[in-house]
């Protein structure tokens, strides 16, 4: 079974840790089978199986009812739920009130962006209460509009500093891994060789502890954009195409559904409607 402490065991025995989203039951089967070490129901959720324009129109009440999907399919899995923006922002209450909320709906763990004095005082209350918490720095899309755009972070010695800061406070704090989105490589490397607890990079390189990816990204799903750091394993989104193309064919030239797919009338039951 994974739970929080696969991560640390991972990251301390050289291990790479597999993260991946899933939004939905089948999915998360699916990655159960694949024996992935943590399952983020994220918040990208909102573009990627919603159709929103970006993250921020998401709610807490929505984000719930996916996680219990997701709980379902993947039980006795390690499951993080994205708290949505403005959904931990206002309070420490409201944030621990929502972190819990999550984790009655099927989640083992909550995921927060950034690292300000209310977002270290939320970890610690939501650790002490029993949420383990993962951290988010590097680019953080909930924080799009004062970064000004998707801006890879950490390009400067400095600034690789200050997310090393932020990510030790975090880790002081009590997460037990911290997600390190769009940064170069060296830079994510600096920052995982100086940190205890493990980090997961998406679109940050490969030394860092794990990774994490959209799982409708890599299978070629959701095809909106993608961005650079996305290696597409299969093209679903052509498979599922060519699925319905096939079905629409079958059903106007009477081909489906077949015998085989079609229930039998007793013989009795048949001839007396026919002498009607
Ligand atoms: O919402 C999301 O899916 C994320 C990523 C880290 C994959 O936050």
């Amino acid at each position: 079974m994974k739970t929080v402490s696969t991560f640390q065991r991972l990251k301390d025995n050289n291990e790479k840790i597999s993260m991946l989203t899933a939004y939905d039951y089948s999915t998360a089967q699916a990655l159960v089978k694949a024996e992935i070490d943590g399952i983020l129901v994220g918040d990208s959720l909102a573009m990627v199986a919603l159709g929103y324009e970006n993250t921020y129109n998401i709610t807490i009440d929505e984000m719930l009812i996916f996680i219990k999907a997701v709980s379902k399919g993947a039980k006795n899995s390690f499951i993080i739920g994205d708290m949505p923006f403005m959904s931990y922002n206002l309070s420490v209450e409201q944030g621990l009130s929502n972190a819990s909320a999550m984790i009655k709906s099927g989640a083992s763990a909550v995921k927060l962006e950034g690292c300000n004095r209310h977002i270290l005082t939320l970890v610690k209350r939501c650790v002490e209460s029993g949420i383990p918490v993962l951290g988010h720095l590097g680019f953080t899309p909930q924080l799009m509009n004062t970064i000004g755009g998707h801006k890879i972070q950490g390009k400067t010695a400095d600034n690789i500093e200050i997310i090393l800061k932020s990510a030790k406070k975090l880790e002081e704090a009590g997460c037990f891994g911290v997600v390190l989105e769009l940064m170069p490589a060296d830079s994510a490397k600096y920052i995982t060789e100086n940190l205890r607890i493990p980090t997961i990079g998406i679109g940050a390189g490969k030394y860092c502890s794990g990774q994490i990816v959209v799982t409708d990204d890599i299978l070629g799903k959701f095809t909106d954009f993608t961005p650079k750091f996305v290696k597409k394993y299969t093209n679903l989104s052509e498979i599922i195409l060519s699925g319905a193309q096939q079905y629409k064919k079958e059903v106007k030239e009477g081909i489906f559904p077949s015998e085989k797919e079609s229930f039998e009338l007793d013989y009795e039951e048949k001839e007396k409607l026919l002498a009607n």
